[in-house]
Order: structure tokens, then sequence, then C-alpha cells
């Protein structure tokens, strides 16, 4: 039972034997924690992303379990608490309108109640980067786990990739090639074990930012869900927290800028979603680390796609970690320079130290170097008089033939005009045009739903064409593929120039020169956002929603709120009872 030697932020509550401390320790004990648990003990708090509603985090309870066994073990006192909890699949109309207000709920739950170390327990998609979020703005010892992916669906004998399967079955419905009785027959096949998406979609991307950024125990990103080894990592991330609250290891000593770079480069690595450009910025934002499109540019676009894994490639999570994990990826990377070697990690070695000997069983899940999955595989920035702030493209998700493309605009006004019509025969469309959305941003939807992989139009499906370019202020499920143009900035609803495309206006795309060019002048552009301004479009005013629209930032600054960029420590004021 080791007392910490260091002044515990908890003693502040529990260590002293006045009217306060009584209180505190009073309260706490109606829980049958006994008295010696409060002598000098680290205080781990478990932040729970757990919910019903929230299906890949549904089995968060257990793994808190064995996280609060390791904490015991270690000699720290476990307090579970819940947070916020958006998941991908239920939550409307985006989890990614929530995920700012799970962080604020994070950061409050950490900085308000006597913990010395934080314990995140995370999986869908947004769950990962709200808590890290909330905890950097706190900058408390604080360690990632996952709840790991689900294993491999199964669907008429073949393994089938959450999400992925979705897309491609529903294109299937549309032309006709399948029933709809087939199409809900996969259901369950495609869901069958708890966990969360088995594809490199956002979560097991955003799983392996964590790891890559040094803020898990190795290998967090990819045991599956309900492997025991998945219980054993959460065992000893319990025991290593209370190790880290003696080191005083707080995120702030990880989430470096060489951190950053390194997850920027994981995820070229890894085929990773375009969700993480958005959350990696809005996590050093908080950190005090700076971090901008061009830092993509810089570090991940001539980085090789390795993991061939589902939607760039063809395997899922499970034989992901069969083959050697996120491991055997850094391993590689870093024995090509593409590693910075000396960052630090949750467990106290440098990110080199952990992955230096790892094993790769399979070099066609993991590809090598020289025979990598795609040749550079980072996120493609694109800027120009359509996207004065960036927008962004996965190349290992989009077509070859279509990164130079130059084609007449096919406009929607919203996602609402995009449903209504893009099915319609009457459509002035053909398989060389571009397909534009409008007013899908952080302030437009509200919330910058994952609506940017428009599918096709049904008359252009059934020609066999299978991907066109598409350009929006959206976002893209991790999931997704296409050559699809997501994140303009600024969004439309702000009146960035994307407002101002007209049907039949002429654009260029150039991802190897990073340019998305409008072919109209400069002075009709402003005109036509002149007249724009004009109208009045109807906003739903009131409840969050407000304080979103009025304080969300646009994509490339990670869509955080403007009020909660920035580290604001863990000091709090006393009160008396
Ligand atoms: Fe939760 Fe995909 S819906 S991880």
């Amino acid at each position: 039972m080791s007392k910490s030697k260091r002044n515990l932020r908890s003693a502040q509550w529990f260590g002293t034997n006045d009217k306060n401390g009584f209180m505190y320790r009073s309260w706490m004990k109606n829980q049958g924690i006994p008295e010696h648990q409060f002598a000098g003990k680290p205080i781990i708090g478990i932040c729970n992303t757990w919910s019903e509603l929230t299906p890949c985090n549904a089995h968060l309870r257990e793994i808190a379990e064995r996280v609060k066994q390791g904490v015991y073990e270690a000699g720290g006192l476990p307090v579970e608490f819940p947070v916020f909890s958006n998941g991908e699949s239920n939550l409307r109309p985006t989890a990614m309108l929530t995920r700012n207000l799970a962080s604020m709920d994070v950061e409050e739950a950490i900085r308000g109640n006597p913990i010395d170390g934080v314990v995140l327990l995370v999986g869908c998609d947004k769950t990962t980067p709200a808590l890290l979020m909330g905890a950097a703005s706190c900058d408390v010892p604080a360690i990632v786990v996952s709840g790991g992916p689900m294993l491999n669906g199964k669907h008429h004998g073949k393994d089938v990739g959450s999400g992925t399967l979705v897309w491609q079955m529903h294109e299937k419905l549309k032309t006709g090639e399948i029933s709809l009785n087939e199409f809900l027959s996969a259901e369950s096949s495609m869901s069958r074990s708890a966990g969360s998406c088995n594809t490199m979609g956002t979560a097991s991307t955003m799983a392996c930012m964590a790891e890559s950024l040094g803020t898990s125990l190795p290998h967090n990103a990819a045991i599956p869900a309900v492997d025991s080894r998945r219980y054993v990592l959460a065992h000893l991330s319990g025991m290593r927290i209370v190790d880290m609250v003696e080191e005083d290891l707080r995120l702030s000593k990880i989430l470096t800028r060489e951190a950053f770079i390194n997850a920027i480069r994981t995820n070229a690595a890894i085929g990773g979603s375009t969700n993480a450009v958005i959350h990696l910025k809005a996590i050093a934002q908080r950190i005090g680390v700076s971090l901008n499109l061009d830092d993509w540019q810089t570090y991940g676009k001539n980085v090789p796609t390795l993991v061939n894994l589902l939607p760039s490639g063809k395997y899922l999570m499970e034989e992901f970690y069969y083959s050697g994990g996120l491991p055997a990826v850094l391993r590689r990377l870093g024995e090509q320079g593409l590693l910075e070697k000396n960052a630090l990690t949750a467990n106290g070695r440098s990110i080199w130290e952990n992955v230096e000997t790892a094993a790769c069983h399979n070099d066609d899940v993991i590809r090598t170097v020289e025979n990598p999955l795609i040749k550079n595989g980072g996120i493609c920035i694109l800027r120009g008089n359509l996207a004065p702030r960036g927008a962004v493209l996965k190349p290992s998700a989009a077509s070859p033939h279509l990164m130079k493309h130059r084609g007449r605009a096919v406009v929607f006004n919203n996602f609402d005009d995009y449903k209504a019509r893009v099915d319609d025969e009457a459509l002035d469309i053909d398989e060389t045009c571009i397909m534009v959305m409008k007013n899908c941003g952080p302030k437009g939807y509200p919330g910058m739903a994952e609506v940017g992989n428009m599918g096709l139009p049904a008359k252009i499906l059934k020609k066999g064409v299978k991907d066109m370019v598409r350009i929006s202020d959206a976002r893209m499920s991790g999931t997704a593929f296409g050559t699809v143009v997501l994140h303009v900035a600024p969004e439309a609803m702000e009146f960035g120039p994307l407002a101002a495309v007209q049907n039949g206006d002429m654009i260029s795309l150039d991802a190897e020169n990073g340019v998305l060019h409008l072919e109209v002048s400069d002075e009709e552009i402003a005109s036509r956002i002149e007249e724009l301004k004009k109208q009045q479009p109807f906003i739903k005013t009131g409840g969050y929603l407000e304080l979103y629209r009025k304080h969300v930032l646009q994509a490339d600054e990670g869509c955080d709120f403007d009020f909660l960029v920035g580290c604001r420590g863990a000091d709090v004021p006393a009160h008396s009872h």
C-alpha cells in the first residue's frame, strides 16, 4: 500500500482534520470506503463514457472494473464517474455537435473533484477527442483506455466492415443489384460483438492517434474489445496511472509538438480518417501546442500508407492486432526516420523504446515501406479561391484518376436539397461533373455532419461508375471512401466562397499540387456573396445550439469553441461547507 510522496491534489479535500475534511470524507464513506483509503493515496478518476445509447461504449463498465483492480493493486483509490457520452450511431443531428459539450463536462468534472490522475475510458469516434480535450485543459496525469474494436463482421461467409458495408450495400440496393431483404439481413452480421467500428474508421483512427500521441499503453488501439488482453491492458493502465501521479507525468509532458507530428505521420501510415485533422488540432490547442493544416502537408504528405484496412484496403482491426498492431507500424516508421523517437509516452518510456523490437506477423496487413498500400498516403491539404483557409482530401480513399480533375459544378444548397434531388432522373449531371454541397459546415448543419461523401445519383451508379469528385464544407465518416473534398473553410454559412458556387461553374481539383480552384472571377464571387448576405436564413435559436453557433471555430481551427481553447490547469478555489 503506497503512500504518496507527493503533495496530492486530493489532499486539498481529504487531507485536513477540520470541518471541511470531515464533510468531504464523511459523504464518500457512505459508499463503504474505509478510513485508510483516504490516508494519502492517489485518487484516480475513471472518466467513463459508458452508455447503452452509445453501443460502441456499452461494455466500458466492465473495462472500468479492470482499471479499478489495477488502481487498487498499485495503491490508489479509484473513483468512477460518468461524463456525457456522444455516440456516433444514434445521436442526432451528429455526435460532432456535442464533442465540445462533452469536453466541457470532462474538464469541469476533473477540475472540480478530488482527482489526482484520470483514466479516460473511450471508444466511439468523438469520445476519444472529447475526453483528451477536457483532460488537456486541466493538464493532470491522464491515460487513455479504449474499449477496443468489434470482432470482424461476418456476412454470407465473408468478413464485412462496420460502416463500409452499409455504404457498399446501399449503392447495390440503389442499382437493384440486391433486394431490400438482402440489404436488411446484413444488419446483425455487421455488428456482432461489443466494441467500436472494426474498420479504420474514425474510432480506430482516434484510438491510433491516442496511442501514437503516447497517451495510452502500447497496443491500446487494436486489441479487440472482447479479447482477454483488453482487460489486461485496462488492469495495467490502472496500475500505471498511480505511478504517473507519483511521477507527476502530466499530459503537457506527453502532448508535445513531437507527439502531434508522430500522430500526423501515423494517420498517413494507417490510412486514417480525415476527422483526425479536426480533432488533433482541437487537442493541440487545448494543451498549447501549435499545429496547423500545413503541418499535415509537411509531415504527412510523403508518408506511405502501410496498414491494409478498410476503407482504404481490405482487412479489419482484428487482423491488424494479430499482425502486430500499431507498435509494428510505428517501428516501420521509425526505421525510415519518420518518427520523433524521443517523444515520451504514458508508460514513462519514449515511443521508440516502446516499439523498436515490435514484431510484424503479416506483411500483407501491415505492409513494408518498400511495398506500401499507397505510396503517398497522407491527408492532402487543398487551398485556392474555393477554400482560402483550406480543405482536405484523403488520397487513400480516393480514385487515382480523379485526383486531377476539372468539371462542371452541380450544386446542392444543403443536405435536404441533396436528398430531394440526387436521384431525380431530370438532374442535369454526368460522371464528369463535380457534386458540390453547401451549408453543412460547423455552423451550417450545425455540427458539421458526416454527409460529405454524398452517394452518387442512381442513374450514374447504374452505368457502373463508382466515384465522382464531391466537394463540401461537411465531414465524412472514417469508414467512407471516394474522391471527396471535405472541411472547406470558411464554410458556406460563414459566406466562404463555397457559398458562391452556382450550377455550371467550372471547378478544378489538383490534389498533387494542393489546389482547389473555382473558375469564377474574384469580383463575381464577391458580388454573389453580397447578394446572399441580403437573404436572412432561418436559424433556430436558444439552448445549446445557440451557444454552439456563436462560438464554434471553423474546421481549420479544430471546431472547438473559441472560449475553450487553451489549458486552464487544475487549480480550483477552495469552498467552505
Ligand atoms: Fe461508434 Fe463507429 S459508430 S465507433
